[in-house]
């Protein structure tokens, strides 16, 4: 059988500034695909690369006083060590200004004019300098560009033309008969539209006087390639169009082109309408992503607000920036990035939830399997609450697999720590340090313990494509005896097959909490944090209380079993807290910090004995404690596993 292939790319960056957020948030996206792919044992090829001619790099070049082509060698070296540092697989990097790519270009100009689908015309209308692209009278609003709003200027000059218009039939109709080729759904309708207006043939030419820097039109060398043909033809240079027929043959069409929704008509409708030209089949899917936006603001070098993702991974760490950046919103749609949001996330999905699950596992490990991964008893009836855990953890590859397919990494992320809540309460209710005290509970024991163990194995597995370095990290730990799983990840990923008897690792957290009150100097000089209230930080000036006062609270450690919004309410949340000796309904006013489904499992501190309360209808026995004021910042636990009910002072 012939091995799958899974052919991606990301969009080739403009080598005018330093990468930001948006630049990482493609190629992250990408590689998780890439890692996935190649997990399932698929030969993968994945591009990315610099878009290093047109008008904007040249400006860039000329603001610094320097050669355009020196200027590009010095900022393609920042995003290849962002790269490295974002632990991204690429298979290739392509430059614009390499050989290998310009002879393409020369190529697929030289071919189109053979073919006469490229033709010589005066164009008169509007351009927009910043984009390198032309408007009609018709589509311009009000002088300005439709794309990005700066004043368009009119113009007139001699240029050369692709033929685009003649294939608006036949893509409309490559649209509709292949409802997976543009994605998502409301972003194909889009294109759809601009295809319900008659198609313009595209200028693909810039005459050279006006600019100099791009790649000379081989039948006229008074004029270089339109920046955005040049740009587009990297698919096909990397891989072999011009100078390895077999390769390009096993690779060609690309799987996935990955991009923004602001250069989705680009790829849909210019790359697809000269691929038409060429005769070569068009990429299987194309899927544009949201854009980020930062407290709610346009990233804007003017705002000084642009994220800059070698700060963030130094500062938090780049396994909880690929999760963040994934988990947080659904790939198709814009998204905020907040610090606040971020550390939020982190510590709850990351630091809690996830670290959690795998060191309190250890732990037990050590303590009751003697530092090794557990048998599974065959003889020890399987108990509903371990049926339960095995059947959402065996549904899980499958429709992880299916997220991934879709894209919906938020969906899989979600799933997945679905499971490790799930695992969490297990371990709550079967509650191993209380089996452990009795001897005659000791099968049981190693039942949960290896229920608990292969839960994670399967995690470690599934999460492998998302966060490597931690997926690497748990593996050893858990004292995994192969890693990457040498069988495809849906395979690998079955329950049963965890071996038995390796020694385990226990070693640091994987996800130290982000403690926000440090956070706080960093938060100040960097714009991404939203400001914080006085009254969050200001120095208490209350009355001294003496130690009787203070003995009379009774504080225990609780653990979330249920929580729900309270209708009509932003702010508070109804939970139910097992606290030892019984389940307490609890009403908190953490809603604004907390979605209730990442509060269940999640270990807190309850003030036991406060007079019941009734607030907005609902009855409340207890309260929480948490951090801040009017703003919650974060709710107070423990690093270590504590039992139900176990008294705080
Ligand atoms: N050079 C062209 C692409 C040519 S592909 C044949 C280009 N480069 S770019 O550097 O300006 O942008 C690259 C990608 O970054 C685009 O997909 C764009 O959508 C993405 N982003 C830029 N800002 C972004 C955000 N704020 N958020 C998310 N992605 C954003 O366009």
């Amino acid at each position: 059988m012939t091995q799958k292939k899974f052919y991606i790319t990301t969009p080739i960056y403009y080598v005018n500034d330093k990468p930001h957020i948006g630049h990482a948030y493609t190629t992250i996206a990408a590689d998780v695909l890439a890692r996935y792919h190649r997990l399932q044992k698929e030969a993968v090829f994945f591009l990315t690369g610099t878009d290093e001619h047109g008008q904007k790099v040249e400006q860039a070049a000329q603001s610094r006083n320097i050669p355009p082509k020196q200027h590009a060698d010095e900022l393609v070296l920042r995003f290849q060590a962002l790269w490295r540092q974002l632990n991204i697989s690429n298979d290739d990097f392509i430059r614009t200004t390499e050989d290998r790519h310009r002879r393409c270009v020369e190529r697929v100009l030289q071919t189109l004019w053979d073919k006469k689908l490229i033709y010589a015309d005066t164009y008169t209308g509007w351009y927009c300098l910043p984009d390198e692209r032309f408007w009609t009278e018709k589509e311009i609003v009000e002088g300005n560009c439709p794309d990005c709003g700066r004043p368009v200027e009119a113009l007139a000059e001699q240029n050369y033309f692709f033929k685009m218009g003649q294939y608006q039939t036949r893509l409309k109709k490559h649209i509709l008969d292949y409802p997976d080729f543009i994605q998502p759904e409301s972003r194909r309708n889009e294109i759809l539209g601009f295809l319900e207006n008659p198609l313009t043939d595209l200028c693909i030419s810039r005459p050279k006087r006006r600019l100099a820097w791009g790649i000379p039109i081989p039948f006229d060398p008074d004029y270089v390639t339109y920046v955005w043909l040049d740009a587009l033809v990297n698919y096909i240079s990397a891989s072999g169009f011009e100078k390895d027929s077999d390769r390009f043959q096993r690779w060609w069409p690309a799987d996935m082109h990955l991009v923004g929704k602001d250069i989705l008509t680009t790829h849909a409708v210019y790359w697809s309408t000269i691929l038409m030209a060429l005769e070569l089949p068009l990429p299987k899917r194309l899927f544009a992503h949201g854009w980020w936006q930062v407290n709610n603001q346009k990233m804007s070098k003017s705002l000084g607000n642009v994220i800059d993702p070698v700060e963030i991974v130094k500062t938090y760490g780049l396994d909880a920036f690929r999760y963040f950046l994934l988990r947080q919103v659904p790939f198709g749609q814009d998204g905020d990035f907040s610090t606040e949001a971020f550390i939020q996330r982190s510590n709850s999905d990351l630091a809690n939830d996830l670290g959690n699950l795998l060191s309190r596992t250890l732990t037990m490990l050590e303590r009751y399997a003697e530092g090794c991964t557990p048998h599974r008893l065959e003889d020890e009836k399987e108990q509903d609450e371990d049926r339960d855990l095995r059947q959402v953890v065996e549904a899980l590859p499958e429709s992880i697999e299916t997220r991934v397919a879709q894209l919906e990494f938020q969906k899989a992320l979600s799933e997945i720590w679905g499971v490790i809540n799930h695992a969490n309460r297990y371990i709550e209710t079967a509650a191993p340090w209380q089996l452990a005290k009795d001897p005659s509970n000791a099968q049981r024991l190693q039942t949960v313990l290896y229920y608990t163990t292969e839960t994670i194995r399967i995690v470690t597995i599934l999460i492998a494509p998302f966060m490597p370095d931690t997926a690497e990290e748990m593996a050893r730990q858990l004292g995994l005896p192969e890693f990457p799983p040498a069988l495809p990840l849906t395979q690998a990923s079955q329950w049963g097959g965890l071996s038995p008897k390796q020694k385990i690792a226990k070693g640091q957290s994987l996800f130290p909490r982000i403690d926000t009150g440090s956070q706080k100097g960093k938060d100040q000089q960097s714009n991404a944090a939203s400001p914080k209230s006085e009254a969050q930080t200001a120095p208490s000036t209350k009355t001294e209380i003496t130690f009787e006062d203070f003995a009379k609270l009774e504080l225990r450690v609780g653990i979330v079993r249920a929580a729900e919004k309270i209708k009509g309410s932003k702010k508070l949340l109804v939970l139910e807290v097992d606290i030892g000796s019984e389940q307490r309904q609890v009403v908190a006013g953490i809603a604004t910090k907390y979605a209730p489904d990442a509060l269940i499992g999640k270990q807190v501190v309850v003030i036991t004995n406060l007079k019941p309360a009734t607030i907005m209808g609902v009855s409340s026995q207890g309260m929480l404690l948490a951090a801040g004021a009017e703003t919650v910042l974060g709710l107070a636990s423990f690093q270590e596993e504590i039992p139900a009910g176990t008294r705080v002072r």
